[in-house]
C-alpha cells in the first residue's frame, strides 16, 4: 500500500494506529536529540518523528533534504501537552517513524515552498510546478475547482446541458485578433481558435437544445494585462425563448450562489441595473467599482459663466466641466496633486484643476478664479464635507469621463476608501450598439454583431448607427467586468442590416456569415445568453489581484510561458508540411 492516510487527516482519535504516509519533506529540525520532519502533501502537514534509538533509521532521516519525496510507516502518538499545536489540524499528534523509504530525491529548490516567498514572479513562473506547491497557490486552484463544481450544479439544476463545441473553427468576430492554425490537408487554409463559442452556441439554440452551457476555452491575441490572458475560460451560456430579465436573473442567481457558498455573504437580489450612459457620467467607466462613492458631478452648466477661462471655454466648445469631491482629501500634499495631474495628462487631459473645501469655503488651487455665483452653485452640486479635495477636468465629455473615472479609483486607493470586505455587483444595461475603433476609426459592434439592436432603433442602422442601442448587458463585480452577453438577432434580415452597418458588403457578409444567416432561415427561436469570465471571477473570489494566480500554467504579460519556453520555433519539416515559410523581420 502506498499510503493509508494523507498528511492532513490524522488527529488524536487515531492515536495508536499504525499508518503509512507519503509526501514531501517540508522542513526538518533537531530538538532534544530527536529529529522532526514535517511531511507535506496537498491535504496538509504532519509531524513525523525519528528517534535516536533506531540509529540506522535516524542517520538516514538526517540526510533528508527539503522537497525529497518519502514514504514512512509509523505509529500515531499524541504529542506531549507542551508540544500541541492548535494552529495545525494535525497539531495534536506526531507519527513516530519506524521505516523510511526515499521515493524521489529533490534538488535544492530555487525558492522556499512557503506563502511568504521572496522570489520574483519570473522565477516562480519558470518553476511553476514548485510555485503551485505553495499553500496559497494550491488553495487558489482548489477553490477554482470548487467554483466549477458549484456552477455546474447550479446550471444543471436549472436544466442547462453541457455541450462542447469545436476549437478549430471559422474565425468568430469578438473584436480581438484570432489565433490561426494552418491546415496541412488544405494548404493555404486556416482554422481559427475560437475567441468564444458565440456562433456555435447560437446554432445549438437553432438545433433546439434550449439551454446550453460550457466551460469554454477562448483564445484572443490581445495585449495582456493583470486581468487578461491569451487563453482563458468562460462559463458560456445560451437560452431560448428569453428576454433580458431571464438571462439577468439566471446570472445574478449564479453569482449570488457563489458568493454565498464561498464567502458566506448574502448578495441582495435583484442586483441594481445601471444604464451605460449613467455609468459613464457618474463613474467615468462602464465597469464602476461601487464599493465606494466619489461620484463624478457634471458642473458644466454652472461653469458657462466661470471666472476661470479654461472652464468657460471648454463648455463653449461643446465640452464639459466635471468634478469629483473626495472627503478627507484636503490633506493630500502638493506632490500628490502633481502625481494626479501627471496621471490625468497621461490619459489625455490638458490639466487638472483642484480646490479644497475648508471652514465653509472653497480655497486654494483654482478657486481664486471663481466668481461668487459659480462658487455657490458648485457647492450646491458637490455638497462637500469640510476637509474635502475637489478635482476638476474641463474637456470633451469623453476625456472628462475617462480621466475622472481613473482618478476616482486612484483617489479611493490613496484615501483608503475601498472596503475590501465588501461584495458589490450590478448590471450595466442599455449599451450603445456600436463604437468607433480607436485605430481605424471604423464602426464596430461594441459587444458583437449578433447582438440585437433595440427594435425601435433598427431604422437608425442606416441613418445614425451611433445612436442605436443594443440589447446587451455586462455584470460587474467589485469594479471588474466578469460577464457580458446579449439578446441575439434571430431574424436574418436584421442581422444583414447590422452587418452592413459595420461596413460589410453583401458579398463578404455571405462569405463570412452565410452559414449563420442560412441557419437562421430554418426556424430560429428567439434566444440570448451571457459568458462569465471564469478566471476573473475566480480571481475575485480568491482575493487575488491577477488572473495569473488562479490559472495553473499562465502566460506572462509578454505572452510567453517561462517554464517550457512557449512559443517556440518548430522544425523546418513541420513548416514545409504546412506549406509555410517564415519571413524574417527586417
Ligand atoms: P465577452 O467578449 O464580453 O463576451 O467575454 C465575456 C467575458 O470574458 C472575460 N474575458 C477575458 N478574461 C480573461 N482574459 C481575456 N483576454 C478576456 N476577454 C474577455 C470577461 C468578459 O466579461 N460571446 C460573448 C458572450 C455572449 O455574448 O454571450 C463574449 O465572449 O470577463
Ligand atoms: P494654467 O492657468 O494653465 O496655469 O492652469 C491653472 C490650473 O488649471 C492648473 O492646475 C492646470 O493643471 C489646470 N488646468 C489647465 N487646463 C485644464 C483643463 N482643461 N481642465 C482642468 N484643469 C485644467
Amino acid at each position: 500500500m502506498q499510503r493509508t492516510h494523507t498528511c492532513g487527516e490524522l488527529n488524536a482519535e487515531k492515536a495508536g494506529e499504525r499508518v503509512v504516509l507519503a509526501g514531501w519533506v517540508h522542513h526538518s529540525r533537531h530538538h532534544g536529540g530527536v529529529l522532526f520532519v514535517d511531511l507535506r502533501d496537498r491535504y496538509g502537514r504532519t509531524q513525523v518523528t525519528f528517534r535516536p534509538e533506531s540509529k540506522q533509521l535516524f542517520d538516514r532521516a538526517e540526510k533528508l533534504a527539503h522537497e525529497d519525496v518519502i514514504k514512512i510507516e509509523g505509529t500515531v502518538t499524541v504529542r506531549p501537552p507542551e508540544a500541541l499545536n492548535p494552529e495545525m489540524p494535525t497539531g495534536d499528534i506526531e507519527v513516530i517513524a519506524e521505516t523510511l523509504e526515499i521515493l524521489s530525491k529533490a534538488k535544492t529548490p530555487p525558492f522556499v515552498i512557503e506563502d511568504e516567498v521572496n522570489a520574483s514572479e519570473e522565477t516562480r513562473l519558470r518553476y511553476r510546478y514548485l510555485d503551485l506547491r505553495r499553500p496559497e497557490m494550491r488553495d487558489a486552484l482548489l477553490l477554482r475547482s470548487r467554483i466549477t463544481q458549484i456552477a455546474r450544479e447550479y446550471l444543471t439544476g436549472l436544466g442547462f446541458v453541457d455541450i462542447e463545441t469545436a476549437t478549430l473553427v471559422r474565425s468568430t468576430p469578438e473584436g480581438a485578433r484570432d489565433f490561426l492554425v494552418p491546415s496541412r490537408k488544405h494548404k493555404g487554409k486556416f482554422y481559427a481558435l475560437p475567441q468564444s463559442p458565440q456562433i456555435y452556441k447560437q446554432l445549438l439554440m437553432i438545433a433546439g437544445f434550449d439551454r446550453y452551457f460550457q466551460f469554454a476555452r477562448c483564445y484572443r491575441d490581445e495585449d495582456l494585462r493583470a486581468d487578461r490572458q491569451l487563453e482563458f475560460t468562460q462559463i458560456d451560456i445560451e437560452m431560448s425563448f428569453v428576454d433580458e430579465e431571464d438571462v439577468l436573473s439566471m446570472s445574478e442567481g449564479l453569482i449570488a450562489r457563489l458568493i454565498g457558498e464561498i464567502e458566506g455573504v448574502v448578495l441582495p437580489l435583484p442586483l441594481p441595473r445601471i444604464s451605460f450612459d449613467d455609468a459613464i457620467l457618474r463613474y467615468g467607466t462602464d465597469k464602476p467599482d461601487l464599493r465606494f462613492g466619489l461620484e463624478i458631478a457634471d458642473i458644466s452648466e454652472s461653469a458657462t459663466q466661470s471666472g476661470f477661462n479654461v472652464f468657460s471655454s471648454a463648455v463653449e466648445k461643446g465640452g464639459a466641466v466635471r468634478a469629483i469631491c473626495a472627503p478627507g482629501g484636503a490633506t493630500v500634499s502638493r506632490k500628490e496633486i502633481d502625481e494626479l495631474t501627471a496621471k490625468a495628462q497621461k490619459l489625455g487631459a490638458k490639466g487638472l484643476a483642484h480646490a479644497k473645501f475648508e471652514n465653509g469655503e472653497l480655497t486654494g488651487g483654482v478657486s481664486k478664479f471663481f466668481n461668487e455665483n459659480e462658487k455657490n452653485s458648485y457647492l450646491e452640486i458637490l455638497k462637500p464635507d469640510n476637509g474635502s479635495l475637489i478635482l476638476f477636468v474641463a474637456d470633451s465629455a469623453d476625456i472628462c469621463a475617462r480621466v475622472l473615472g481613473a482618478l476616482r479609483i486612484e483617489l479611493a486607493k490613496r484615501l483608503e476608501l475601498i472596503d475590501e470586505t465588501k461584495w458589490e455587483a450590478h448590471f450595466i444595461v442599455d449599451f450603445p450598439m456600436f463604437e468607433r475603433d480607436e485605430e481605424t476609426g471604423r464602426l464596430v459592434a461594441r459587444h458583437h454583431p449578433f447582438t440585437q439592436p433595440i427594435a425601435e432603433d433598427i431604422p437608425l442602422l442606416k441613418t445614425d448607427p451611433m445612436a442605436v442601442r443594443a440589447r446587451a448587458y455586462d455584470l460587474v463585480l467589485n469594479g471588474e467586468e466578469i460577464a457580458g452577453g446579449s439578446i441575439r438577432t434571430h431574424d436574418p434580415e436584421t442581422l444583414r442590416k447590422v452587418l452592413a452597418a459595420v461596413d460589410l458588403s453583401q458579398k463578404s457578409i455571405n462569405e463570412k456569415f452565410g452559414f449563420l444567416i442560412e441557419a437562421l432561415q430554418f426556424g430560429a427561436p428567439p434566444h440570448g445568453g451571457i459568458a462569465f469570465g471564469y478566471d476573473r471571477m475566480v480571481m475575485l473570489l480568491a482575493g487575488r489581484k491577477s488572473i495569473r494566480d488562479v490559472i495553473a500554467f499562465p502566460k506572462t504579460t509578454a505572452a510567453q510561458s517561462l517554464m517550457d519556453g512557449t512559443p517556440n520555433e518548430v522544425a523546418e519539416e513541420q513548416l514545409a508540411e504546412l506549406g509555410i515559410k517564415i519571413i524574417e523581420d527586417k
